[in-house]
């Protein structure tokens, strides 16, 4: 069985449900608490053993272009001034020569569409997708870590799914179950629908936005017809190779966040502020006293 090392992770979007925050900022690059939200999302990849990041791209995105190259000017002088400690920490930001690639999305068609466009970059082998919406804190090991784990052991497809209130099921893409209650966190799956009517989902399982994927997909992918929102859906392709190919849904152990819109961006940035392993106790009384000062 080939390993995963590849990872793609779509950058393209707008994010219009956060604008005007983000008219001249990529989304992906907003600060949640110290760090932008794609070095979350990079770090849970790098746990996992990915050695290559895939970006797929669009126009007004360069920042995370140089935010993961090496800062020349900004080394040297913090070197200079002897701030070793944030020197280290704007180092460990950077990924590796060569371990970045960046293609454009050319048209906003899809997630589906997206992942298409990392076709030539992933080839003929196992890769993971990442979509920087979603930060999950992941409970004894990243969220991907344990996906690459279980993959390990069982190969094929992997999703990574969570549950989520009943109205909201109608935002995401959602599973259908073969069974209500699995005991381990591998779930066997009949189906899956993207963005399906409240009354019309077939369970409260959410696909997370964490992918472990047979480079097959692409072909599907190629000839993939337009779905909900008239785009071109991941999920649909996903659930046509169910038909040929091994899937599993994985109930990771953790909380995500999405940053995809305001409150919850909020939710997330306070909750990474709390997680922080030196900070945490501190942001915990700052967040405290916000709310007593009403
Ligand atoms: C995408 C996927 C959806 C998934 C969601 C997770 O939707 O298409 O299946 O549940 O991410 O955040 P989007 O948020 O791009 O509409």
């Amino acid at each position: 069985m080939k390993p995963v090392r590849k990872a793609v992770l779509p950058v393209a979007g707008f994010g219009t449900r956060v604008l005007p925050a983000t008219k001249a900022v990529p989304k992906e690059m907003l600060t949640v608490f110290d760090r932008p939200a794609l070095q979350y999302v990079v770090d849970e990849a790098r746990e996992a053993g990915i050695e290559h990041f895939v970006f797929v791209t669009g126009r007004g995105k360069q920042a995370i272009e140089d935010y993961f190259d090496k800062a020349f000017e900004l080394e040297t002088t913090l070197e200079a001034k002897k701030k070793d400690a944030i020197l280290a920490e704007v180092r460990a930001a950077a990924l590796p020569p060569g371990a970045a690639s960046f293609t454009r999305q050319q048209a906003a068609l899809g997630l589906g569409h997206a992942v298409l466009c990392a076709r030539d970059m992933i080839g003929d082998e196992p890769f993971a997708v990442l979509l920087p919406d979603v930060i999950v804190n992941g409970k004894g090991g990243s969220c991907l870590k344990q996906m690459v784990d279980a993959y390990n052991e069982v190969g094929g497809n992997i999703i990574a799914v969570d549950e989520v209130p009943q109205e909201r099921v109608n935002q995401y893409g959602v599973i259908d179950p073969v069974t209500a209650g699995d005991a381990g966190p591998l779930v066997k799956m009949k189906g899956m629908v993207e963005k399906p009517p409240i009354d019309k989902a077939p369970s409260r399982l959410k696909i997370t936005g964490r992918y472990i994927l047979q480079p097959q997909v692409f072909d599907l992918l190629a000839t993939q017809t337009p779905g909900a929102g008239g785009e071109i859906q991941l999920t649909d392709a996903m659930q046509r190779l169910m038909s040929s190919q091994d899937f599993h849904a994985f109930k990771y152990a953790g909380q995500d966040y999405d940053c995809g819109d305001k409150l919850l961006y909020l939710e997330a940035f306070a909750a990474m502020a709390l997680a922080h392993p030196e900070l945490g106790a501190k942001a915990k009384a700052v967040l405290e006293g916000v709310l007593k000062k009403g």
